[in-house]
């Protein structure tokens, strides 16, 4: 025979997601309906003895109340019906998507709070691939997958080729020479490092269970040796350059370019009038020329 307080407890722990927070008594539920059919939200911090409702829509940081003094924001009188158990909705739409919170504030000031994660589903559109042409073999490569209308988020996977990729390369024959790893939630696949195994053509594909899955184009990924041959061709020009230069600079100074002051001192020590020179120099040039 178990206590009366042990047995509260236990009805607590079995109805697992009601917990007492503050006074208030908490209930989290989530309810999946496809986009466009009607939907019901209930509001389960309702109780026979009646209260004053509130209804508030979450979605991101933005908080609205859209049924307070027994009526309906306009956005909503039109499309959604208040009954003391729940909001009807005729129809639902993507933007209706996030967190519906009902609270009761009952005769006695207590305030009783539930809440509602609606999920509308939506189909995913087809994804975007991003994946680099060309990859120098031994370097890292990510290709990533995106898709922004699914509802909930999609998954992802990769294929190369027509084949689908393993999350693990090593078990699979056709992928075992690649070393990859794909993270499914956020769809990227990194290559680290690339081989020569992994040219290709590539595309991944979006599901979340609603509708069919979404493939992308697929990108040609070519994994290329480092380039010795483009490495070698351009020491070539830059010596090719280098000759040039070493060429014209002993060009110029076999022309005198660089030496011009002295080339004119020469000049005139041979060709200069003897009254443009001092009385020793004088004597020297006069010899010379005679
Ligand atoms: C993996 O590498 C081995 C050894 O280089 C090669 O013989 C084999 O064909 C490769 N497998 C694939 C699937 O490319």
């Amino acid at each position: 025979m178990a206590e009366p307080g042990a047995r509260i407890l236990l009805l607590l722990l079995s109805t697992g997601s009601w917990s007492l927070i503050s006074g208030q008594v908490m209930d989290t539920k989530t309810i999946q309906v496809p986009e466009n059919d009607p939907i019901e939200i209930p509001c389960a911090a309702y109780t026979s003895q009646g209260g004053r409702v509130e209804w508030k829509f979450e979605k991101g940081s933005s908080i609205v109340l859209f049924y307070y003094d027994s009526k309906l924001t306009d956005p909503y009188k039109d499309r959604a019906q208040f009954t003391p158990t729940g909001i009807r909705f005729k129809s639902v739409t993507r933007t209706d998507t996030g967190k519906y919170i009902c609270e009761v504030l009952g005769s006695n000031g207590q305030l009783r709070k539930s809440e509602v994660d609606l999920i509308v589903r939506v189909p995913p559109s087809q994804p975007t691939a991003k994946v680099p042409t060309s990859v120098t073999i031994g370097n890292k490569a990510v290709l990533t997958c995106t898709e922004t209308d699914g509802s909930p988020p999609p998954t992802f996977q990769w294929y190369r080729d027509n084949v689908l990729m393993p999350s693990d390369p090593k078990i699979s024959q056709n992928f075992k020479n690649s070393s990859y790893t794909i993270d499914p939630k956020t769809g990227v696949l990194t290559f680290e490092p690339v081989t020569s195994f992994d040219s290709g053509d590539y595309y991944c594909e979006a599901q979340n269970g609603v509708g069919p899955a979404q493939k992308s184009e697929a990108i040609h990924l070519e994994a290329t040796e480092v380039n010795v041959g483009g490495i070698v061709a351009a020491v070539v020009v830059l010596l090719i350059v280098l000759g040039l230069v070493a060429f014209g600079i002993w060009f110029a100074y076999s022309r005198g370019f660089f030496s011009k002051t002295r080339g004119s001192t020469n000049k005139q020590v041979i060709y200069s009038q003897p009254s443009n020179r001092s009385d020793g120099e004088f004597k020297q040039t006069s010899s010379f020329l005679v």
